[in-house]
């Protein structure tokens, strides 16, 4: 049931974190735990988007109603992205880590006595957000996120910038405030048009209220 205002358009979304591997068994990764990208990704298919949900390793399902396809690394979710293109949306919501370790090892690193221990040499990861904002095949609307412990709106606007990105949905993931792995969230709407703060939320909610702007925005409102 309800309207499909997305009927006919396609979206590519991204959520989770990212792992970048030290060897084998070993990795980097972060606290994001995909809830609120699952939620956007199911949302914008309730509007009736085809939906592309490329997600990191989290251990909640897929969503229903959406092709998940599943990735490790920030290079293996860029690739899963661009290849995707071209689409009406995209919605990067993953918590891409922002540094790969430049040479992982190809067999696990055996700690040897009295050695010291290994270096780890990072290499910066591709930024999606920024690779698709500057796409040749940019998608009508692109939105990033923005989550941040200070200065939450004035780096959202730089980022909206930078990144090439039509609306950016900024929260302040300071530890006391749970959203990070938590299900509520607490946003601000960040595009051209100015800034739109929104209540605290549930993930579902901010999901649903952010298909319903991306709606109205590819319809010109
Ligand atoms: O620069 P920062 O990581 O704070 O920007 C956050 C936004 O950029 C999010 O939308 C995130 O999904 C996206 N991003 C990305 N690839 C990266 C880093 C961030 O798509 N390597």
């Amino acid at each position: 049931g309800g309207p499909k205002p997305l009927a006919g358009k396609t979206a590519v979304v991204t959520s989770g974190p990212t792992h970048e591997p030290i060897d084998p068994v070993r990795y980097i990764a972060n606290r994001s735990s995909g809830r609120q990208g699952h939620a956007i990704a199911a949302a914008l298919a309730r509007l009736g988007a085809d939906v592309t949900l490329v997600s990191g390793p989290v251990t909640i399902p897929d969503p229903a109603g959406v092709e998940t396809v599943h990735v490790e690394r920030a290079e293996e979710m860029l690739e899963a992205v661009v290849s995707r293109l071209p689409v009406d949306i995209a919605v990067m919501v993953a918590a891409v880590a922002d540094w790969r370790v430049a040479a992982s090892a190809g067999q696990k690193i055996k700690k040897q006595p009295g050695e010291a221990p290994p270096p780890l040499v990072l290499a910066e990861n591709p930024d999606i957000l920024k690779t698709v904002g500057h796409h040749r095949k940019r998608p009508k609307l692109v939105v990033g996120f923005a989550a941040e412990t200070q200065d939450v709106e004035k780096n959202g606007r730089a980022k909206l910038e930078r990144k090439g990105a039509d609306m950016i949905v900024a929260n302040d993931v300071s530890p006391e405030t749970g959203i990070m792995g938590g299900t509520r969230n607490r946003v601000k709407i960040i595009s051209a048009k100015g800034v739109e703060e929104w209540p605290d939320l549930g993930k579902e909610e901010v999901a649903d209220r952010l298909a319903g702007l991306v709606a109205n925005r590819l319809a010109g409102t």
